[in-house]
């Protein structure tokens, strides 16, 4: 099968298109025929490990898994003789951040991990970019327990997390304050959220309003910059470890001293929480947005569009 393949962690040349065996499913899992999938910044950050912790998972001094790409849509090729619950020819879509592998023609994946069947009216490149984003925003609404009615702030509303975590808010009933720059007002707005920062010509540190929720979707702010408007039980998290890994912390600390805190959850995903985005795709209540398609051929460029940091929602690779 073709496959973007990496051998060594680096910049985005250090992955290269290449023909390699197809793999195999275990009794457990099904193997998958890739037609679409995602380049996004987990990719980038196991591709480069320019954070040395990623090591831990994906290899010490060198890749462990050859193949990346977390997030698929495709068809059901072949099961293992013990899976009960999805059959060759579903549509499925899905997440696999612990062995990757969704930059090829093929991947397994355990029918029990996050993976489902797509929602009926998407295509493949529509289904592809519904999980990364969106479970990092998941994770984080879920650990500010977030009620209906409450202030949010997003900043960075235009990334992948940030687009999905706007969308989530409304869902969950928040009032939303998205912080952006000019070129993204009007599609942060037309994502749901009520009002709009532009931080190219107000700063947000000086608006008057203050927030249950801060939620930096981009890791470019500070606690110490976010705590004023913070209400008294505030919770600031922030997608990024902050200067000197300062989050981390602060994640420690500041829940103990009680009032306003820093929370930097764990991300994790599984069955039903793919579920849930699949149902809230149904109803109309999420839609990841899709800023440019790439052919698996131009992964390479893929992959330096993505580290500009400035794609608008979530990159797409076709396999068609
Ligand atoms: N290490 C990992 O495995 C990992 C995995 C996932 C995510 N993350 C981190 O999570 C963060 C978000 O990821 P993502 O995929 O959602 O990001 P993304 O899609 O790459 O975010 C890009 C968007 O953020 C906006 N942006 C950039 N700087 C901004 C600023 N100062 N203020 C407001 N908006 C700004 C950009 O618009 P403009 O620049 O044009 O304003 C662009 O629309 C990143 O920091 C990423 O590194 C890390």
């Amino acid at each position: 099968m073709r496959a973007a393949i990496y051998k060594k962690y680096g910049p985005p040349e250090v992955v290269k298109l290449a023909e390699t065996d197809r793999p195999s499913p275990k009794a457990n899992e099904v193997l998958v025929k890739v037609l679409a999938t995602t380049v996004n910044r987990t990719d980038c950050g196991f591709r480069s490990a320019e954070y040395f912790v990623s090591r831990f998972f994906s290899g010490l001094f060198k890749p462990k898994y050859g193949i990346l790409g977390n997030e698929f849509a495709g068809i059901v090729e072949e099961v293992g003789k013990d899976v009960r619950l999805l059959f060759v020819g579903d549509k499925v879509f899905g997440y696999n951040d612990v062995n990757f592998g969704a930059h090829a023609e093929y991947m397994t994946i355990a029918e029990t991990d996050a993976i489902t069947t797509m929602p009926d009216h998407l295509t493949f490149e529509e289904a592809a970019p519904i999980t990364e984003g969106a479970h990092y925003a998941l994770c984080d609404i879920r650990a500010a327990r977030i009620k209906s009615g409450q202030n949010v702030m997003i900043y960075g509303a235009s990334g992948a997390i940030g687009s999905a975590a706007v969308q989530l808010l409304k869902y969950f009933g928040a009032r939303v304050t998205g912080v952006c720059n000019t070129q993204n007002v009007e599609v942060v707005k037309s994502l749901g959220a009520d009002q709009v920062i532009d931080y190219l010509t107000e700063d947000f540190t000086k608006i008057d309003l203050k927030f249950d929720f801060i939620f930096d979707a981009v890791g470019k702010s500070s606690f110490r910059q976010c705590k004023p408007l913070l209400k008294k039980n505030g919770t600031y998290i922030s997608t990024e470890l902050g200067k000197n890994s300062e989050n981390i912390f602060l994640a420690l600390l500041t829940p103990i001293s009680g009032g306003k805190k820093v929370l930097f959850p764990l991300p994790s995903i599984k069955k039903e929480d793919v579920v849930f985005l699949k149902k809230l795709v149904e109803t109309g209540r999420f839609k990841p947005l899709v800023d440019r398609l790439y052919p698996l051929d131009n992964i390479v460029d893929a992959y330096k569009y993505v580290e500009t940091g400035q794609k608008r929602g979530n990159v797409v690779i076709t396999l068609k």
